[in-house]
This record gives structure tokens, sequence and C-alpha cells, in this order.
């Protein structure tokens, strides 16, 4: 890895996450204010093309892995073009996709043609009148579907994201690692975190020491070893043939193996998902910045990354992005 993306910490950011669009066919409060967000007017989105140069320069300084996320990266007609040009970059060896899996089914053969390796798929319910009510949209059933289809065509991983909050889904924790039994998926709980307009509370997100109780009185749970900088810690269930997570940025949080840096769709680079510090990656291009001194500018700003976020509580008062803008 170039020094450029060796940061003050020695952390080397091998990882980088890049959002495509701030839209998406779903309103899930968690990640977006119900009176929606302020869209970037497309002209000041990144192209497909200014994606794919900066993925080649992240590429020559030592970014191996890539996730597009959103918004909802499948609501990119050109998501499919997008992938072939970036699993195009010399030194990119895995690229991934985040996606609500809603209108995902009849891409996902594209999109693995193209050079999709991975894919993450947000599911939060398997009741599909509360999908309706979280997402405020109809789909669940299509989800599932897409889940299935991902599972037949062989991708690397396919991995179901579940942002537990209290109330609302936390009742339908066991249901997931029951799915697990027979899908060989990776069900991930994720601790509900704080973004701008989602109305987080501490008493509204259920921490990993409570999943794991609730969990520990039905299954057992194997920790998984696994090498590779991950956010999520690994189980096998004794019988399942998929493999449970949790993802414990809030209790528990993995800063000191961070891997990653962000592109959000108007060009900014986020070195920490919860850091507000943002540079643009689009003006510098746009401007006639050389490669090189677009990398010296992802340099200085990798340079100024915290060791470890803020804390839980002083997160809730962060002035951040709302998540539908950030891409996770
Ligand atoms: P892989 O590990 O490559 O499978 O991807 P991922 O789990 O990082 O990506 P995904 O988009 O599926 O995100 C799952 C959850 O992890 C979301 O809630 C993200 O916000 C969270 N997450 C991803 N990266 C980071 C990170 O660097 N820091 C923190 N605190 N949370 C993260
Ligand atoms: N807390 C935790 N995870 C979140 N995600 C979106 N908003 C939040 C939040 N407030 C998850 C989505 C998606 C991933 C990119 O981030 O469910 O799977
Ligand atoms: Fe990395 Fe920031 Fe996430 Fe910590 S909170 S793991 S430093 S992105």
């Amino acid at each position: 890895i170039a020094p450029a993306l060796v940061d003050a910490h020695g952390r080397g950011h091998n990882y980088l996450r890049i959002s495509l669009t701030e839209r998406c066919n779903l309103r899930c409060a968690y990640c977006m204010p119900a009176e929606g967000v302020d869209l970037t007017p497309d002209g000041r989105l990144l192209t497909a093309s200014e994606v794919e140069r900066l993925v080649h320069i992240f590429a020559r300084a030592g970014v191996d892995k890539v996730r597009l996320t959103g918004g909802e990266p499948t609501v990119r007609r050109d998501l499919e073009d997008i992938v072939r040009r970036v699993s195009a970059a010399p030194g990119v060896r895995d690229v991934s996709v985040t996606t609500n899996g809603v209108a995902l089914e009849r891409r996902l053969e594209g999109l693995k043609a193209n050079g999709l390796t991975r894919l993450n798929l947000s599911l939060d319910t398997l009741v599909p009148a509360k999908f309706e009510f979280m997402t405020r949209r109809k789909g669940q059933e299509r989800v599932m579907r897409s889940i299935d289809r991902a599972v037949e065509l062989g991708f690397d991983s396919v991995k179901v994201n579940v942002v537990v909050m209290r109330g609302q889904n936390d009742d339908e924790i066991l249901d997931f690692v029951e799915l697990t039994k027979t899908k060989p998926i990776n069900v991930r709980f994720i601790e509900y975190m704080p973004f701008d307009g989602n109305k987080w509370s501490e008493r509204k997100m259920v921490s990993y020491a409570e999943m794991r109780a609730r969990i520990d009185e039905k299954y057992i749970l194997r920790r998984a070893d696994d090498p590779r900088q991950e956010v999520a810690k690994n189980f096998y269930v004794d019988g399942h043939v998929g493999t449970v997570s949790f993802i414990t940025s809030m209790t528990n949080h993995f800063c000191s193996g961070c891997n990653r840096l962000r592109i959000m769709a108007d060009g900014n680079l986020k070195v920490c998902l919860f850091g507000n510090a943002e540079v643009s990656l689009r003006d510098a291009m746009r401007e006639g910045a050389t490669d090189d001194e677009i990398l010296k500018i992802i340099g200085d700003a990798v340079q100024r990354k915290k060791a470890k976020h803020a804390g839980m509580h002083e997160l809730a008062d962060l002035d951040n992005r709302a998540m539908i803008k950030i891409g996770g």
C-alpha cells in the first residue's frame, strides 16, 4: 500500500466504498429522515468515467477491494457498466455491491457477468407487512427471491444485513438465525447507528451483548477465525449451512483495524464513516488535477483520519450526513 493510503495510526487502506446515488426505491427510517434529503443535482454526481478514474488512482496506490453503495445502487441504470469498469482496473480483485435487493433479481446475471464477486443485501424483516411498514414500500418477497437467485448464481459470498431496532424487528432475531439452517448465506446483525435525521437513541439500539444473549438460549455459535479485515464478528451455527455475524460499531468498535475509505455520490471523500471532514475529489478532477495531484489530496485527508470514532454517545450529536448520502 502506497504511503498516501497509510494513516498516522499505521492503518493501510485497501478498501474503497463508492456511493453511486443518493436516491433509493425504499424509505427506511434508520437511513433517511421522513422529509427526505436534498438531492445533489445530477450534473454534480460522479459519472461512470469519473468513478473509473478514481478507482484507477486508488488501485495504483494499493486499493484492491471496491464496494459500490448508494442510496440504492440499482437505481443507476449504468451499474453494470460501472461494475465492468471497476473490475477491469488493474489491482482490483474484489468488486461488491450493497443493495436492498428489491430491483435486483433480473440484474444479477448481468452484474456477475460484468465482474461482481460478492453481494450484500439489506433485509430487516421476514414479514412482508412489516417490511412495508419499515421501508414504506412493498418488496419483501422480491428481496427473498434476489437472495435465492444470488445463492444460485454462486457469488463468493451472499451476506444479508439486518439492522436490529428495538420494538421493530428484534423479535425476529431467532428467525433470521433459523434462515441460515438451509440457506448458505451470512446473516449479519447490525447495531443501529446514529446519522442525521434518523432519530437514533440508545434505547432503540439492541446491543451485541443483548443479541448474543437471546441467540445463545437457542443456538450454539462458534467463533470463526477471520484473517481478513472485516467489520463483522463471524460465527458458525452448529448444524447450519449459513453463518451468523455481528457488526458492533456502537458497543464494540473495530476502528483499530479500519481499512476503509469512502467516496460519496457527489464526489466527496470521507475517511471515516463517523468523521465529517470531507474533501471534493470531483472538483479536483473537474478543475483539471492530475492523478498525482488527486492522490496528494487523498493522502492529506488520510493523514488527518482519527484513531477511532468519538464514542457512542458523542456520535448521536455529530453533525454528519444522513446515511442515505453516505452509503454505509
Ligand atoms: P464486507 O465486509 O466487504 O462484506 O462489507 P461491509 O460489511 O463493510 O459493507 P456493508 O455495506 O454490507 O455494510 C454493513 C454495515 O457495516 C453497515 O451498517 C455499514 O454502515 C457498516 N460499516 C461498513 N464499513 C464500516 C466502517 O468502516 N466502520 C463502521 N463503523 N461501520 C462500517
Ligand atoms: N445503522 C446501522 N446500519 C445501517 N444501515 C443503514 N442505516 C444504518 C444505521 N442507521 C445499513 C443498511 C445497509 C448498510 C449499507 O448499512 O442496512 O445494509
Ligand atoms: Fe473506520 Fe471510522 Fe468505521 Fe472506525 S468508525 S471503523 S475509523 S470508518
